[in-house]
């Protein structure tokens, strides 16, 4: 456990049993449809899906899209493995692609030279995942004209950008399929948790269908199709309910904190790289990450850190460089390394926690 760890909420108890009280006496599953009401108002889409985590999400929306064995998945290799886990569940095969400079996500220029050699060897992809990294809006324009052009649909992966907005757009709604996550971690908790937000009826219904074993709803069990057991559950809706009303000022606060850094840090000599914002881009800071220009630099202040019990972490190591995923096929341009070398996350739940990282950073020569 870290005196300050990297992005973490303490359990509201008082104010998680104000909200479980509320449901006193009513059905549990009343807690589930609220909170995914809650979500659609939030996000302003026709249909949400509560489930009990992310990464199920990302595999009912992929199976959804029709993704299946012998079918080819675009997605970021600078990404949290839970981006790629779901295609190798469907027996597809993830064609990893490598990351621009200015927002860290994938590259719309790698995107279409991968697409287009696929598409040369009649092996078109299913679907592109798009990732925004450490909340920062991809460049969706330039990647839906890339993916329009050879009609394959979006996946957003909005894990990491709950409160994230493109061109004034909510992340999660800015594909044909969203995805976002509410773990322990995440600018949203349910202490487990994630979301599938579509326009489409047919996919919303689908995928509840598969979420709940894919129960018929007959007066006994019938099953036409494999299932899983993906629902969110009542406790965790209800932790949602209550983390979802502070999502505001939450994001304000993590936007302090990454200034907070880049006020005090940017006066130093280490040539550091921060995350800009390009114009439309709103990232709801869930990390506050930064690039040393001396890949060296990041073990110093990961030992300082330790030393401080103060929680910093390495930037996503790619997946085409991981000893399970390097065999799939690849498009990089060393970018992903790169950040890999360089990167570092530094905590960013909070203005307090900000202050005593940079007092400890600033003791450094
Ligand atoms: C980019 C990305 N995708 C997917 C996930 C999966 O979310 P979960 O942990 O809720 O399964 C996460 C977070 O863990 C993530 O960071």
């Amino acid at each position: 456990m870290y005196k300050t760890p990297l992005s973490s909420t303490p359990i509201n108890i008082t104010g998680l049993a104000d909200i479980l009280r509320a449901y006193e006496g009513k059905s549990v599953m009343k807690i589930v449809e609220d909170f995914e009401t809650a979500l659609r108002k939030y996000t302003g889409a026709k249909y949400v899906l509560a489930l009990n985590s992310g990464t199920a999400a990302i595999h009912l929306a992929l199976k959804a899209l029709g993704v299946g064995p012998g079918d080819t998945v675009v997605a970021p290799t600078f990404t949290y493995v839970a981006t790629v886990n779901p295609i190798l569940y469907l027996g597809a095969t993830p064609l990893l692609v490598d990351s621009e400079p200015t927002t860290w996500n994938i590259s719309p220029e790698l995107l279409d030279t991968a697409i287009k050699e696929h598409v040369r060897k009649k092996m078109k992809p299913r679907c592109v995942i798009v990732v925004h990294n450490y909340g920062m809006p991809s460049k969706m324009v330039e990647l839906r004209g890339v993916c329009n052009s050879y009609e394959i649909p979006i996946l957003e992966d909005a894990a990491e950008a709950v409160g994230s907005r493109y061109k004034g757009a909510l992340a999660g709604t800015l594909g044909q399929i969203g995805i976002l996550s509410f773990n322990n971690n995440k600018i949203v908790t349910t202490y487990g948790g994630g979301a599938l937000i579509t326009e489409n009826e047919e996919i919303y219904r689908k995928t509840l269908f598969w979420a709940t074993q894919s129960r018929e709803d007959k007066p006994y069990y019938e099953h036409t199709d494999i299932g899983f057991n993906y629902r969110i559950s009542p406790l965790n809706a209800a932790a949602g309910l209550l983390e979802l009303k502070g999502i505001d000022s939450r994001v304000a606060e993590r936007r302090q904190v990454f200034d907070r850094y880049r006020e005090i840090l940017g006066n130093r000599n280490d040539d550091i790289t921060w995350l800009e914002e390009p114009s439309g881009h709103f990232s709801n800071r869930w990390l506050s990450t930064l690039l040393f220009s001396h890949p060296l630099k990041i073990n110093e202040i990961m030992a300082k850190m330790e030393l401080n019990s103060i929680e910093c972490r390495r930037l996503w190591n790619p997946m085409h460089l991981q000893p399970y995923y390097q065999k799939y096929p690849a498009f990089v341009n060393g970018y992903a390394e790169k950040l890999f070398q360089q990167g570092l996350s530094l905590p960013s739940g909070n203005l307090t926690d900000a202050s005593t990282v940079s007092s400890v950073l600033n003791q450094m020569p």
